[in-house]
C-alpha cells in the first residue's frame, strides 16, 4: 500500500467507527449489576437513597425542572420522589451503580459531582431492595 492509501485507509476507518457511535440510536446502555438486597440493615430511601439522588442527580432529573435548568436529562426521567424513582429502577442500576457483574458509570456525565465507587455499591443493594419492595 502507498503511504497516501495507508492515510486513506485509517481515515476511513475512523469515519466508519465515528458514524457508528454517532448513529447508535438509543443512548448508551450499561449492564444489569446483579446486586442483591442486603438482608441484614438493608438501605433504604430515608437511609440513602434520597440523599443519594438528591447530592447526584436531580440537579438535572428533578420533576420541576424545566428546559436548560435539566442540564438535557430527557423529560419525565426523574427521581425527586420515591415513586417516580420506583420507574426506573433497572436504567438507574445500568447507569450508576456497581456490582457483582458491572461498574456503570455512564451517570452522573462527566465532570459532574459522582458518587464515590462505594456510594455506587450501594446503590446497586438500594436499587435491588426497591425492586424487592
Ligand atoms: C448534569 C445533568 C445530569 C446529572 C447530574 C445526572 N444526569 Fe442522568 N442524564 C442526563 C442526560 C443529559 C441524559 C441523557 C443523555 C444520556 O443518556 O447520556 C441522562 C440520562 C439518564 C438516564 C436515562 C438513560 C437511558 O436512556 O436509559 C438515566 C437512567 C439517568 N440519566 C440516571 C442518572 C442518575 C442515576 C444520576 C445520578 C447518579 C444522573 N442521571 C445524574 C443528565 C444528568
Amino acid at each position: 500500500m502507498t503511504r497516501a492509501a495507508s492515510v486513506a485507509a485509517v481515515v476511513a476507518t475512523v469515519i466508519a467507527t465515528l458514524g457508528a457511535a454517532a448513529c447508535g440510536g438509543s443512548e448508551p446502555q450499561g449492564v444489569f449489576t446483579q446486586s442483591v438486597c442486603p438482608p441484614v440493615d438493608p438501605p433504604t430511601y430515608a437511609s440513602f437513597g434520597m440523599q443519594l439522588v438528591e447530592r447526584y442527580c436531580t440537579s438535572c432529573h428533578d420533576s420541576a425542572k424545566t428546559g436548560t435548568q435539566r442540564g438535557g436529562a430527557p423529560l419525565t426521567i426523574d427521581f425527586d420522589t420515591l415513586s417516580l424513582l420506583r420507574m426506573w429502577t433497572s436504567q438507574i442500576d445500568k447507569q450508576a451503580a456497581f456490582g457483582p457483574a458491572a461498574e456503570n458509570q455512564l451517570m452522573p456525565p462527566a465532570g459532574k459531582p459522582a458518587p464515590t465507587d462505594d456510594e455506587r455499591r450501594i446503590l446497586g443493594e438500594y436499587i435491588a431492595c426497591e425492586v424487592a419492595n
